[in-house]
């Protein structure tokens, strides 16, 4: 009895302890960061937030795409800083760093899993919204755009100098190009001209100390690092100068749906083998999800087979009448439209004119609000028998808000060698897999079942996928593989637990790379990249 009261009188001493020391640091950077802006047109007062501000919230909330992570215990940062200069990013810095804060950088709020606006220990926000001009060089061929634009307002920019050329970012046009880039980034042109990481020419770094780098003041082992090796470990990306790649003025869509009473299960069987070795200009999704079979009440899983190509309907019809013509394709199904309309049509947006792209806030009725999502990739074709334990799963009644989204690889990414950027997942991949299970805001407080669901399901997968390692998306973001220890000293061997899957050896050279650029650590987070010798 005596020890328990012990116990308790030093869990509140301790408790109370780190209550002040959090307010007084919080007083104190506050204190801080002004007394670095003497000038008042540069101040830096008018982009910082604390909870009194009443536009904390509005801004905490206006890109948090996971409602899973707005709940009333996620823990919310003391402050939020929207830096409209680099010298609020430096400030920002400095100051979080001598009150020991932690920064948490957010570019689009698009983390799986919240990292860009949660922390268990005292943070700061640095939200780059306000962070997004970008700088279109037609000629050229390149922009300059700044980590907090959206993928759809690079999109827009461009097509408003040229309609023959793009940026091979994001499919979903709300991914701010920051987290997008700095985990390598995939989208319609990818088996064309490679990941988002790939067309970078520069890029304007900001480290642990405050000072400004460009690709030639970084070096190439740090300019390989950041784009790929995940956001949040090396430092703050403030823009990037990328490559622009033509396009053809018109490019042809299908999206057909089959049910398992349409074969669907031959018929994905099939696509593993006639994707991967389709020509660079398709890229092609299968989207699975259940639904009610007509009729008697029963469910069935519905595979909805979806291409664009970069190119007429006179040329793919012919094309995917010899390579899948199991699909029973007609002319009917094939639609001619621009770049950006097929863009808009794949993601299912509902307003055709391309200004939705400007739409920071957009959410799309058809996602829920809150989610799990976990990602495998395929080097060997799954048998039908697997393709029938998988459907049984997702013909469970708690799955009834649950997704597949298999998407072909091969194409150039077969090109690129392993090494080139931190991403490893390219020759040989069949096909990436994304499974996703969402519910409404309402079941927050208890969404366990879904957890539970979508963590069987990936216990059932391991048999068919990758392995040593089972490799994963570090852009879909799984705390589930591992995490770091809350005190940011975690052990080489522990973090290449989830380093190797994401970055298979690349995991290496992101160390070394860190333990250059940021020995003490300071960026850091559930899944960053640890320094060597901790
Ligand atoms: C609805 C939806 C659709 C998606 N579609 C695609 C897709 O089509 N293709 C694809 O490849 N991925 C897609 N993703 C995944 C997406 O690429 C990642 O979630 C990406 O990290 C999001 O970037 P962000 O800036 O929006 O996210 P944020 O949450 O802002 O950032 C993600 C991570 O990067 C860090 N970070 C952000 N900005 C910076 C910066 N400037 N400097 C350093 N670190 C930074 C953050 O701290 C965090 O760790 C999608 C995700 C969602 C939720
Ligand atoms: C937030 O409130 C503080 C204190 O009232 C003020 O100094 C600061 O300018 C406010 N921030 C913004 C962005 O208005
Ligand atoms: C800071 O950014 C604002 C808004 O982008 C701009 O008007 C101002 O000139 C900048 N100030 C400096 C010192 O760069
Ligand atoms: C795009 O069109 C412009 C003229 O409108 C032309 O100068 C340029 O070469 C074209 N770019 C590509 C990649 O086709
Ligand atoms: C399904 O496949 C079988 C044989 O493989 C074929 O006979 C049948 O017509 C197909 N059904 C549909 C709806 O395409
Ligand atoms: C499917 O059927 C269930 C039960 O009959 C019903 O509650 C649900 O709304 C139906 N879903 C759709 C998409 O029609
Ligand atoms: C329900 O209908 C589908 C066809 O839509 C059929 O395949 C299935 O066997 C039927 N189930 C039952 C229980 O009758
Ligand atoms: C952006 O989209 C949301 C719907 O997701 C809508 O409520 C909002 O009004 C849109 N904003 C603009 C500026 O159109």
């Amino acid at each position: 009895m005596k020890s328990l009261h012990h116990l308790l009188l030093l869990f509140v001493v301790v408790f109370s302890l780190a209550l002040s020391t959090s307010a007084d640091s919080h007083e104190e950077f506050l204190d801080c960061l002004s007394s670095y802006h003497p000038e008042e047109s540069n101040s830096i007062s008018r982009v910082v937030y604390t909870e009194l501000n009443s536009s904390y919230s509005a801004i905490l909330e206006s890109s948090i795409q996971n409602q899973r992570f707005s709940t009333p215990n996620t823990p919310r940062p003391l402050v939020i800083v929207t830096p409209l200069n680099t010298s609020h990013v430096q400030t920002t810095i400095h100051c979080s760093k001598r009150n020991g804060l932690q920064i948490r950088t957010r570019s689009g709020g698009h983390d799986f899993e919240g990292l860009s606006y949660v922390s268990d220990v005292p943070f700061v926000i640095v939200d780059l919204s306000q962070f997004r001009s970008i700088d279109v060089d037609v000629e050229n061929e390149v922009a300059w755009v700044q980590s907090g634009a959206i993928t759809g307002e690079l999109y827009y920019r461009i097509n408003e100098g040229a309609t023959n050329v793009t940026f091979p970012g994001a499919l979903c046009h709300t991914v701010g190009i920051g987290g997008l880039i700095s985990g390598g980034g995939y989208g319609l042109l990818f088996r064309k001209y490679g990941l988002a990481g790939d067309n970078v020419n520069d890029a304007q770094f900001v480290d642990a100390n405050g000072r400004v780098l460009d690709r030639r003041l970084m070096g190439e082992d740090l300019f390989w690092a950041i784009r790929g090796g995940g956001g949040g470990s090396f430092g703050i990306v403030l823009s990037w100068k990328v490559k622009l790649v033509p396009i053809p003025s018109t490019v042809t869509v299908f999206s057909v749906g089959r049910t398992l009473e349409q074969n669907a299960t031959q018929l994905l069987h099939r696509w593993q083998y006639v994707a991967p070795n389709l020509p660079n200009d398709i890229y092609s999704v299968v989207s699975i999800s259940t639904m009610n079979a007509t009729g008697n009440g029963t469910r069935t899983v519905l595979a909805q087979f979806s291409s664009v190509f970069q190119g007429s309907a006179n040329e793919l019809m012919p094309l995917m009448q010899e390579r899948f013509p199991e699909l029973g394709l007609v002319r009917e199904n094939l639609i001619e439209m621009t770049w950006i309309e097929s863009l808009i049509f794949l993601t299912q947006l509902p307003d055709e004119s391309p200004e939705i792209l400007l739409n920071r806030t957009y959410r799309n009725t058809l996602l829920y609000p809150a989610f799990k999502a976990k990602s495998d990739y395929v080097r060997k074709p799954m048998p039908e028998i697997a393709l029938q334990g998988l459907w049984s799963q997702l013909l469970e009644d708690v799955a009834t808000t649950a997704t597949l989204n298999i998407i072909s690889y091969g194409g150039k990414m077969d090109e690129i060698p392993e090494s080139a950027l931190p991403f490893p997942h390219r020759k040989g991949t069949l096909y990436k897999i994304n499974y996703n299970i969402g519910w409404r805001e309402e079941e927050n407080s208890n969404p366990q079942r879904y957890m539970n669901w979508i963590r069987k399901l990936y216990r059932y997968m391991g048999a068919f996928v990758s392995k040593s390692p089972r490799e994963a998306y570090i852009n879909y973001r799984d705390l589930d593989i591992g995490r770091n220890n809350h005190d940011g000293k975690t052990s080489y061997k522990q973090a290449s637990v989830w380093g190797r899957k994401y970055f298979k050896k690349n995991f290496d050279r992101l160390v070394y790379v860190k333990s250059k650029i940021d020995p003490q650590n300071f960026f850091r987070h559930e899944q960053s990249i640890p320094p060597r010798f901790h």
